[in-house]
């Protein structure tokens, strides 16, 4: 049993906890490569939700061992909320189950503090990042002054890094931004508490999967944000600064591409972006309201780490044959299916038109992507509520044809369909 990929095709938040969660009773370990608590993921059981920022989706499953990867970037005061949360509802998150590789990289305040001034200081060319310190992190780890998990296991060097942090981001922050600085000693004494706690999650992480490979175990690396959010292959510079793309996981995790089985895409049936930059099929007014909902009902279109109202539009399939390309889907799994009910026709971006002609690709430069034009197909809509049905034989026809439209349009079948934000509601197309 190999290694499977779940990748996020579009802008993030396509649903990739979900559908990791609905495979995840098969892995031996299910593993976040990439990427920090930018990221949201909700997974919802019996009516209850866990919103997950850093943990694995994973772990609501019993005897599935979680390992936050190497390529990860950690900020340890919110994996510690996270592990006190989920253990206040029961969930076992003890060291035996939860596993922090050793070469993840940490978030200070500092980088936070980074984070927002630099934000700041771009004006109305701001990213519109989370504002967690992720850049900032990457920033560091890129410039060799980044500090890893293991130095939790060092008092003493960890001591000695974080002086050492603070005055690099103090010069930055009071010099570069004209911010306060931080406090060296407050930060010394915060982290020497995470340290303690977090120590005994210490593990090699690239070990720990390699072990599960060669024992024949499924591993599952969750992807978090999405293809077009990656550093080399997304929306540049409106992107994040890691490689949410399978090739991410495999420098994440510490693997080579021959272990690989499955990468599946997870798409929206239509198509969500938050922060800056181009967007072909964005709506606006009414039509995106109902696309995004009003923010009552959880799976509602509103970030689950900002809270910000998502931009939403319309399916755009030179996007998903963008992801397709990048990382070498296997399949899709099409997500929030039941969002698209009770609409009379759905139109699908099937190509651009840039600068006069017809282009079916996805756009390597986004001054490019600006000038692109959705051209449309419009499909038949349905008026029934689908959110009920698990078999693919009971979805509408014209529900049936949009899945197959998705499937013939990119090359690629699609496996799983989501009608719903519960555990449960999955239709398994194959
Ligand atoms: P950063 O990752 O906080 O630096 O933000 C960079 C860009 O990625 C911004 O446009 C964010 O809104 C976006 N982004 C980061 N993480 C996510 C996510 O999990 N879902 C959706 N967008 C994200």
């Amino acid at each position: 049993m190999p290694l499977n990929i779940i990748i996020g095709a579009q802008w993030g938040d396509e649903g990739k906890g979900h559908i990791t969660d609905r495979l995840a009773h098969d892995a031996a370990i299910v593993a976040r490569y990439s990427g920090g608590d930018n990221a949201g993921h909700t997974v919802a059981i019996a009516g209850e939700f866990f919103r997950l920022h850093l943990i694995p989706s994973g772990i609501i499953h019993p005897g599935v061992v979680c390992l936050i990867g190497n390529g990860t970037v950690v900020n340890p005061a919110v994996l510690l909320r996270e592990i006190d949360d989920l253990a206040a509802r029961g969930v076992d998150v003890s060291p035996s189950r939860l596993k922090l590789s050793g070469g993840a990289h940490l978030i200070t305040p500092g980088h936070i503090a980074m984070d927002k001034a630099h934000e700041k200081s771009r004006g109305a060319e701001a990213i519109g990042t989370t504002m967690r310190g992720i850049g900032p992190a990457y920033t560091d780890k890129a410039r060799r002054e980044g500090l890893r998990a293991e130095l939790f296991a060092d008092s003493e060097a960890l001591a000695a890094a974080l002086q050492a942090h603070v005055a690099l981001k103090n010069a930055a922050l009071v010099g570069g931004y004209g911010e306060e600085p931080l406090d060296a000693a407050v930060m010394a004494a915060e982290f020497a508490g995470y340290a303690r706690r977090l120590a005994p999650y210490l593990v090699d992480g690239p070990l720990l999967v390699d072990e599960a490979l060669r024992h024949g175990q499924m591993v599952l690396a969750e992807g978090a944000q999405g293809t077009l959010l990656d550093i080399d292959h997304g929306t540049y510079p409106f992107v994040t600064s890691s490689s949410p793309t399978a090739g991410g996981a495999m420098t994440g995790l510490g693997v080579g591409p021959r272990m690989v089985d499955r990468v599946i895409g997870v798409a929206k049936a239509f198509t969500t972006r938050v922060g800056s930059g181009p967007f072909p099929t964005e709506l606006s007014g009414e039509a995106a309201v109902r696309l995004r909902g009003t923010g009552e009902k959880p799976w509602d279109e509103f970030g689950t780490t900002t809270g910000r109202p998502r931009r939403v539009g319309w399916l755009d399939l030179p996007i998903l044959r963008h992801a397709r390309r990048i990382n070498s889907l296997s399949e899709w799994v099409l997500t929030k299916l039941d969002i698209l009910s009770g609409l009379p026709e759905i139109p699908v971006c099937v190509a651009y038109e840039l600068d006069g002609r017809r282009v079916e690709s996805f756009p390597h430069d986004l001054a490019s992507l600006a000038r692109c034009r959705p051209i449309y197909e419009s499909l038949p809509g349905w008026e029934e509520d689908i959110m009920g049905v698990r078999r693919p034989s009971d979805l509408p026809d014209a529900a049936r044809r949009y899945v197959a439209f998705v499937a013939d349009s990119t090359g690629t079948p699609v496996t799983f369909v989501s009608v719903g934000p519960g555990r449960e509601q999955f239709i398994e197309m194959i």
